[in-house]
């Protein structure tokens, strides 16, 4: 049997608009307060996107990060995968747009529709076209425009104080020394489907989304909060423990992890339950909110620029979210 060719992340690079929301600006759309959103979730802003450019406008600038950081050409790029699940029309997906506005190749380019672990995912697409020598640059992207999905009123607060736009990019390549994506391990449970959903538009009607449905509110997403947070919670030390076992390391090799930012509750439910401090457990939510696909690239680029891992250092991704998925990465930086 041939030897698999490893793949280590090459750049990184991140997006966010530039317009911020803090909480006391949504007391002017719904009942809620700076102190409810901060107790129950951390988040003290999030950016939401002033022009009509989709998700895809945030991850071509993303990328381009990505890729300056990598030092790496468009010509050089042979794969788009481009995790979303609010690109900018219902098809053909925003990786076809990234291909034409950095100017690639006529390369492969698709999305992947997984919610917040998604970038996980996308990195193990990624990951497996390297090592069996199918690709030798392959551009992963987490990009989303939730803001425009939202019910930005008293009846969507619970949803709508959480969530977040933004992009966060990777170059994938071929790597012949110590740094490489170890392993990656991803995990669906679709009996909890409709805890963490956006009903319409969809296919299963016709048309698509009727006057009732929008009157009703399910164009919007719906999450039941406590059934997401107990099981993610859970989750998160699973799938984390999955990626340090299937390397043989522990809590100590591990120089940080890179949570999906979902609830600043969560990250310390999990930092409590797996024994580590949270100075171990990257947190950037506060900033941001919830930018489901986008998330980790975000906070990777900035645990790496704040120095929280160095090259040669083991880390971990994890992330839970719709699905309900789970999913990790274990990577040697
Ligand atoms: O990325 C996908 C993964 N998502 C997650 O992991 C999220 C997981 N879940 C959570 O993070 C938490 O469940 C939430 C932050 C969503 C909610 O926190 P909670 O402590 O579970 O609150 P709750 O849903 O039980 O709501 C408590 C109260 C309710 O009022 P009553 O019924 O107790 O009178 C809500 O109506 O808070 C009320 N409420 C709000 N109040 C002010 C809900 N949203 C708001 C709001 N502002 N925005």
């Amino acid at each position: 049997m041939s030897v698999l060719q490893k793949s280590a992340i090459a750049g990184i690079g991140f997006h966010v608009p530039e317009r911020i929301i803090t909480n006391s600006d949504l007391t002017q759309w719904m009942e809620t307060s700076d102190e409810w959103i901060t107790d129950r979730s951390g988040i003290k802003e999030r950016r939401w996107i002033d022009h009509d450019g989709g998700a895809s406008s945030l991850a071509i600038q993303a990328a381009k990060n990505a890729m300056e950081d990598a030092h790496v050409l468009p010509e050089e790029i042979d794969m788009v995968i481009c995790a979303t699940i609010t690109s900018d029309y219902f098809f053909p997906g925003i990786s076809a747009q990234v291909q034409e506005a950095l100017g690639l190749n006529h390369v492969g380019a698709f999305d992947i529709k997984a919610a917040c672990p998604a970038f996980v995912y996308a990195l193990s697409v990624g990951d497996q076209y390297i090592k069996t020598g199918h690709s030798k640059t392959v551009l992963v992207i987490g990009a989303e425009v939730q803001s425009t999905a939202l019910d930005i009123s008293t009846r969507g607060r619970d949803t709508a104080v959480l969530f977040g736009d933004g992009a966060g990019a990777a170059i994938l390549k071929p790597s012949d020394n110590e740094s490489a994506i170890l392993s990656t391990h991803l995990h669906t449970e679709g009996k909890y489907l409709k805890s963490l959903w956006c009903e319409g538009p969809a296919s299963k009607f016709n048309p698509r989304i009727s006057k009732e449905m929008l009157e009703e509110g399910r164009q919007y997403p719906y999450m039941n909060g406590r059934e997401v947070f107990k099981n993610a919670v859970k989750r998160f030390p699973q799938v984390i423990q999955e990626a340090m076992d299937a390397n043989e390391l522990t809590m100590d090799d591990v120089a940080q992890i890179i949570p999906h930012q979902a609830n600043l509750r969560i990250s310390q439910a999990v930092a409590k339950r797996m024994k580590i401090g949270m100075d171990k457990v990257y947190s950037n939510i506060h900033k941001y909110g919830n930018t489901t696909a986008a998330s980790i690239p975000i906070a990777l680029t900035e645990a790496r620029n704040e120095g929280k891992f160095q090259r040669g250092d083991y880390i971990i991704l994890a992330a839970f979210g719709a699905g309900f998925r789970w999913a990790s990465a274990a990577i040697r930086w």
